[in-house]
């Protein structure tokens, strides 16, 4: 015994406290089980030659590597082992795909991101998968992409799986978030991190600065007055870091705080911004605001955002709250 929670015990404590339905544990299990098989695939990835890009576009216009297509694959198989899944959304599928012919109330919709950060894929550095459940609110009777856009505040769970120098999985059921770590040996993921908590100050942005001409002034601001250290408005010294996976910026923050940004710009403003709404930033800013920190577009609440579309995309500042609560008054002054 390594003195660890097992996942199993973890879902089945929170089963039994109430916090989740026996499908969610079920759901859960098999969204580990993907993980698990995606950590590997990826670990092997140059054994196997699925390292590079294929030769299609994602519904994004992004090329799609092999390990996009493979991770999805492995999502929607174990996901549709839950007969309460109603339908998956995927960063990789066009189309909602829906698995239930009448889909009723309480029904789930799983939204996920197979593989996040897999421009890394190729230079070995951390990728990792990301998900969110809500319920459908009502029984469907016309099986449309419209059907599943609801709002994040009605996340039930969401969490993420970083494929760094360990496999980690972190979870949030609305009670909090607790994070496990796959053992290499008896092959369970154990609750090594429990409940996860941001604290009340940083000294850590995260940004692609290599954007910074196309910011809006508030970003520009915001991240001058970081820079200027000790001397400047913000009376102390900033650090950055950028790992161009959202998993592992996340996770970053969630052990040592941070600001993540990935705001709209003058070069994606078309678009709404870079990341998704479903399966980015909304499973993260429910695992933020569950760790005490905050998402915002600058203009509000993340999870309070009636999605218009399925791929949809958005401006996201997440991470410690006095962060994202000072670029959201910026906005507000703007
Ligand atoms: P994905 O690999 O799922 O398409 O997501 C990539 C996202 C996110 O992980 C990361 O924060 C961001 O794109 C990186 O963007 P840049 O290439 O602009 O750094
Ligand atoms: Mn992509
Ligand atoms: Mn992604
Ligand atoms: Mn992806």
């Amino acid at each position: 015994m390594s003195g660890h929670q097992t996942l199993r015990q973890f879902l089945l404590a929170e089963h039994k406290q109430g916090k989740m339905s026996q499908d969610m544990v079920l759901l859960m299990e098999d969204i580990a089980t993907s993980c698990r098989i995606i950590a590997h695939k990826v670990r092997n990835g140059a054994f196997l030659d699925i390292l590079g890009a294929t030769e299609t576009s994602n519904v994004q216009g992004e090329t799609q590597k092999q390990l996009d297509v493979i991770a999805d694959e492995v999502f929607q198989e174990h996901c549709a082992n839950c007969s309460r899944v109603a339908a998956l959304v995927s960063e990789e599928i066009d189309e909602v795909i829906w698995l239930k012919d009448a889909p009723k109330a309480g029904d789930y919709l799983v939204y996920y991101d197979p593989l996040d950060g897999s421009s890394n894929l190729n230079v070995n550095l951390s990728v990792g998968s990301i998900f969110s459940v809500v319920e459908l609110q009502e029984d469907i009777t016309e099986k449309s992409n419209e059907a599943v856009l609801i709002k994040g505040a009605k996340q039930i769970c969401a969490g993420y799986s970083l494929y760094g120098p360990s496999t980690s999985l972190v979870l949030t059921t609305g009670h909090g978030v607790n994070g496990f770590t796959h053992k290499i040996g008896n092959g369970e993921f154990l609750l090594t991190f429990p409940d996860m908590r941001l604290g009340a100050e940083t000294q850590e942005f995260a940004i692609n600065a290599s954007r910074a001409r196309k910011w809006d002034p508030v970003i520009t601001r915001y991240v001058e007055e970081c820079l200027d250290g000790k001397d400047g408005p913000r009376g102390k010294t900033f650090n950055m870091r950028w790992v161009a996976s959202m998993v592992a910026e996340v996770h970053r923050i969630l052990m040592r705080g941070g600001v993540f940004l990935y705001p709209k710009d003058a070069g994606n403003a078309a678009a709404g911004g870079k990341l998704r709404l479903l399966y980015e930033a909304n499973p993260m800013g429910f695992i933020m605001e569950q760790a005490g920190g905050k998402a915002s577009t600058g203009h509000g609440r993340i999870l309070d955002v009636q999605p218009t579309g399925h791929h949809q995309r958005i401006s996201v500042i997440l991470g410690t709250a006095a962060e994202v609560d000072l670029i959201d008054s910026y906005y507000r002054d703007a």
